[in-house]
């Protein structure tokens, strides 16, 4: 652990969720370890450093091992995109994780469906007080979204009045791409709100060190068959603004 360590790690899948919360941090300085890039400076006068975790659940434990070994971080949020998969979860709409769960995980007959073998339990709960102060910063963006937006992309990505849910959120190896598995999931876990690839690794880290998490996640796509999205410029022009608006909110308070 470095002399002074960050107080917050942001962390996001892909460059494009990244980039609006580096645009914030007037001082940041890069740092490679592992292959990664991990930005170091302040956002609203805290400590914080940003990286990148790559896609899927061992690039995000690894990242997460990083930030709370080596920076001695205090506490993750981890910001991105997810597919919805609730009734009413819908592409603009925001899901905070109150839990995670590796969809992907299958041990049985030797453990229950879901069950991470050595912890008896399937879900990973995320910080309360981190994801109430998450969600009050939600609802403060999602309320100025016209502001960080603007008519053209509201309007171009068909956005009227996205809504805030929290709830369980799946993380799985695989990006769900299909309306059929996507019923599977919804079967199975009917609790489940959204599907990512990162989110159940982080908890499972932060579990382990007791290091506090919150996930948010802005939907932009269904986890079907229709690709209404245009993927690229929904990270570029969406999901990056949702992600700065919301650390934006968070760190100012
Ligand atoms: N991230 C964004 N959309 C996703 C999907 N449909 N499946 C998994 N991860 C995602």
């Amino acid at each position: 652990m470095t002399a002074a360590a960050p107080r917050t790690a942001i962390v996001s899948a892909l460059h494009d969720e990244l980039a609006g919360v580096l645009a914030l941090m007037p001082d940041e300085r890069r740092q490679t370890l592992a292959g990664r890039d991990f930005w170091r400076g302040h956002l609203h006068g805290q400590e914080v450093v940003a990286v990148l975790s790559g896609i899927g659940k061992v690039a995000a434990a690894t990242t997460a091992t990083l930030l709370i070994q080596h920076f001695g971080v205090q506490r993750i949020v981890f910001t991105g995109v997810a597919g919805g998969l609730g009734a009413g979860v819908n592409v603009g709409d925001v899901v905070l994780a109150r839990a995670l769960l590796q969809h992907d995980m299958d041990a049985s007959p030797l453990f229950p469906r879901h069950e991470v073998p050595g912890y008896g339990r399937s879900r990973f709960s995320t910080d309360d007080a981190l994801t109430d102060a998450l969600a009050r910063a939600c609802e403060r963006m999602l309320h100025a979204l016209p502001q960080h937006l603007g008519a053209d992309t509201l309007q171009a990505f068909g956005l009227r009045a996205p809504r805030l849910h929290q709830g369980l959120v799946l993380s799985g190896d695989r990006f769900v791409a299909t309306t059929q598995e996507s019923r599977v999931l919804q079967r199975e876990l009917p609790e489940a709100l959204a599907v990512e690839m990162e989110g159940a690794a982080f908890a499972q880290v932060c579990h382990d060190f007791r290091v506090p998490l919150a996930v948010v996640r802005t939907i932009s796509d269904r986890a079907d068959d229709a690709a209404h999205v245009d993927f690229p410029r929904f990270l570029r022009d969406v999901a990056s603004r949702y992600s700065s608006g919301v650390l934006n909110m968070l760190l100012s308070t």
